[in-house]
C-alpha cells in the first residue's frame, strides 16, 4: 500500500539521520569541536524533514484515518502512543537548538553536555518509535482498514507529496543526508 509504503520508506532516511546525531554525539564525547552550523541543518532536517513531512503525513492522513475508523484500540495506540512520542520529539529538537545557540557563547562542558542529551536522546526515541510503527501500527492499520480507507490513504498521499515535491523536499533532504553522511565518514 503506497501510503505506508513511502512512510517505511522515510522511516529509513530517519533512521540514517539517528545514525548521524550519535556520530556527531560521538565526536563531541572525543574532543572535536562543536560544528554549529552542522548542528543547525540537524535541527532543519529534525524539523523539516522528519517533523513537517513524516509525521505531518502520519497525524494528517495514516492515524487521523485510523482514529475515524478502528476504535479504541486505535485511539490507545495514537494518542497516547505515537502522537505523545511525536510530541517528545519536538521538545528534543528545540533543546538541542537551545544547547547550541547557548554554545555559540558559553563552551563548557555543561552545553556540550546538553547537545549530546538532546541529540542522542532524540536518536533512542525515534529508533524505538520507528520500531513499533514498522511492526505494530502499520501492520495493524494494513490489517484492519478497509480497501476503500486504504484507497483514500493513498490518494490524500499522493496530494501531499505533490505539494512536498514542488517545495523539493525529498531531494533535499536526501541529498543532505548523503552530504553528511561523506562529511562524517558514515
Ligand atoms: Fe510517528
Ligand atoms: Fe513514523
Amino acid at each position: 500500500m503506497y501510503g505506508i509504503e513511502l512512510l517505511v520508506e522515510e522511516h529509513n532516511n530517519v533512521l540514517f539521520f539517528t545514525d548521524i546525531l550519535r556520530k556527531v554525539s560521538a565526536l563531541i564525547v572525543e574532543g572535536k569541536e562543536v560544528e554549529v552550523a552542522f548542528l543547525r541543518e540537524c535541527v532543519d532536517f529534525g524539523r523539516d524533514y522528519s517533523e513537517n513531512q513524516h509525521h505531518g503525513k502520519e497525524e494528517k492522513i495514516l492515524f487521523q484515518h485510523m482514529l475515524d475508523k478502528l476504535g479504541p484500540v486505535a485511539e490507545k495506540l495514537i494518542r497516547t502512543g505515537m502522537l505523545v512520542e511525536h510530541d517528545l520529539g519536538r521538545y528534543y529538537m528545540a533543546k538541542l537548538l537551545e544547547a547550541t545557540d547557548k554554545y555559540e557563547t558559553d563552551k563548557s562542558m555543561e552545553v556540550k553536555l546538553d547537545i549530546i542529551c538532546h541529540a542522542t536522546g532524540y536518536a533512542d526515541l525515534l529508533r524505538r518509535h520507528i520500531d513499533k510503527e514498522n511492526t505494530v501500527v502499520y501492520t495493524f492499520a494494513e490489517r484492519m482498514l478497509s480497501d476503500e480507507d486504504k484507497e483514500m490513504i493513498n490518494k490524500e498521499t499522493e496530494e501531499f507529496e505533490k505539494e512536498a515535491s514542488e517545495n523539493n523536499i525529498q531531494v533535499k533532504y536526501t541529498t543532505w543526508l548523503k552530504e553528511a553522511a561523506n562529511k562524517l565518514s558514515l
